[in-house]
């Protein structure tokens, strides 16, 4: 029915029914709507450094290649060999000349071109065309590293899809003292299954600030950079922002001028970030600590920008189950003693076993499994929190709302996105929406 899913996700009165979590229909038509179209973080060009480099990584349910040319380029293709589906790569990550498919040997090259079949020259008479059997290759785009692809060819650029959320991914990906260096992947991918909705993940990092509460023992632990020497929301202001395309931020605006102390156990390591943010304070005067701690790039996409420094990927694999994919980020020039050192907090902080992940995983799973009950059902979940507070700000982009009012705003923008592609048959069909006022 048109319309159904913004009637789903009633975004005015702030309710959103429960079966956008939990029912198989929508979870299908998700993967049409929103997975195949929608541009996706793949990964990071400091794990493709090289040409031959490739990693695997996921676009909604599905595996995809991403792989480093001869001429320096990446490509992101899908991982179904075009003869009979079979993975043409089965390993994580390496560096190799070409995708040999271990069915029938049609072998692929690192753009996906179809660059070898068996027997091509007696079985195949009159021979078949190989330039339109390659791999199905994606669009791609990167920005300061972090690549993204979508399927749809009538996708809006990156550029557009990012709309003002373009400065935050700029500013996400650069160094702590805001220069031109270069960041690379800490370690390798962490991946591991939770069974909740991955929206519950998507709109819990798009920054849901009232849910700071569950976190309360990791600031009593001490695992966060201030290490229990006070939350670090008490020195700096923390913004909520959020963009008509769905991307949703958490700001933090710390105090010009003021002295950031992180890690002060390990002296080497707290050394080494007080310069970085000393560095960070004389490039960038007053905007140094305007900063986004973290958000979601509308679908799927989470990341932390300050400490830790990470981005996690929630790949849906069922409407109860996803699947994360969380790295790290590190400058590509520290000390090995920093690298290692962050490389233990990290672990220790989120991930599979870190404390953070361990208290949101609890909730979403919750969450989850209270939209599936036959009563629970018929309730719609309570999205109210800082309805017609919303403003601006000179500093930051967006609507925005100024935390402590406890704002949902940001979630709320997310689902809108969410409906209007669920609602909308192509992205002409949603932009002449758009236009149109509806
Ligand atoms: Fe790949 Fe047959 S499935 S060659
Ligand atoms: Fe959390």
């Amino acid at each position: 029915r048109p319309g159904i899913f913004r009637s789903l996700v009633d975004v005015k009165q702030g309710e959103i029914n429960r079966r956008i979590y939990s029912s198989p229909e929508v979870y299908k038509i998700e993967q049409q709507r929103i997975f195949s179209r929608a541009w996706l973080y793949v990964g990071h060009e400091s794990q493709v450094p090289n040409p031959g480099d490739f990693i695997l990584s996921k676009m909604g349910e599905e595996s995809v290649i991403v792989a480093r040319g001869n001429d320096h380029k990446v490509s992101v293709m899908l991982n179904s060999c075009r003869h009979r589906g079979m993975k043409v790569c089965r390993y994580d990550e390496g560096n190799t000349k070409r995708f040999y498919c271990p069915y029938h040997a049609w072998t692929y090259g690192l753009d996906g071109r179809l660059i070898g079949v068996q027997d091509y020259r007696e079985t195949y008479v009159p021979p078949f065309d190989r330039g339109e059997w390659g791999l199905v290759r994606a669009r791609t785009a990167s920005i300061r590293g972090a690549i993204w692809a979508t399927w749809d060819d009538g996708a809006p650029d990156f550029d557009v899809y990012l709309g003002e959320a373009k400065d935050v991914m700029e500013s996400a990906f650069r160094p702590v003292d805001g220069g031109d260096g270069e960041i690379e992947v800490l370690g390798g991918v962490q991946r591991w299954r939770v069974n909740c909705n991955w929206k519950i993940i998507a709109e819990n990092g798009s920054g849901d600030v009232l849910h700071a509460i569950s976190h309360a023992s990791v600031d009593m632990a001490g695992i966060n950079p201030s290490e229990g020497e006070g939350r670090r929301d008490d020195a700096g202001q923390f913004v909520l922002s959020t963009h008509p395309e769905g991307h949703g931020f958490i700001y933090t605006k710390w105090p010009v001028g003021k002295e950031r102390v992180e890690f002060r156990r390990d002296p080497v390591v707290s050394a080494w970030f007080t310069e970085k943010w000393r560095l960070r304070n004389e490039r960038l005067g007053s905007n140094a600590g305007v900063w986004p701690l973290l958000g979601t790039i509308f679908p799927n996409m989470s990341f932390h920008c300050q400490q830790p420094r990470s981005i996690l990927v929630s790949h849906p694999i069922g409407p109860e189950q996803t699947e994360m994919w969380r790295v790290y980020f590190v400058e590509k020039d520290a000390p090995e003693e920093v690298k290692q050192f962050l490389k233990r907090y990290y672990l220790s902080y989120s991930g599979p076993a870190g404390m953070t992940e361990q208290d949101d995983m609890e909730n979403w799973q919750y969450a989850t499994n209270g939209s599936l009950g036959t009563i629970a059902r018929r309730y719609p979940f309570h999205y109210k929190a800082g309805m017609g507070q919303e403003g601006r700000d000179d500093q930051i982009a967006g609507t925005v709302t100024e935390h402590p009012i406890g704002s949902e705003q940001n979630p709320r923008s997310l689902y809108s996105k969410w409906a209007e592609l669920m609602d909308s048959s192509d992205w002409d069909e949603l932009l002449d929406r758009r236009k149109a006022g509806e």
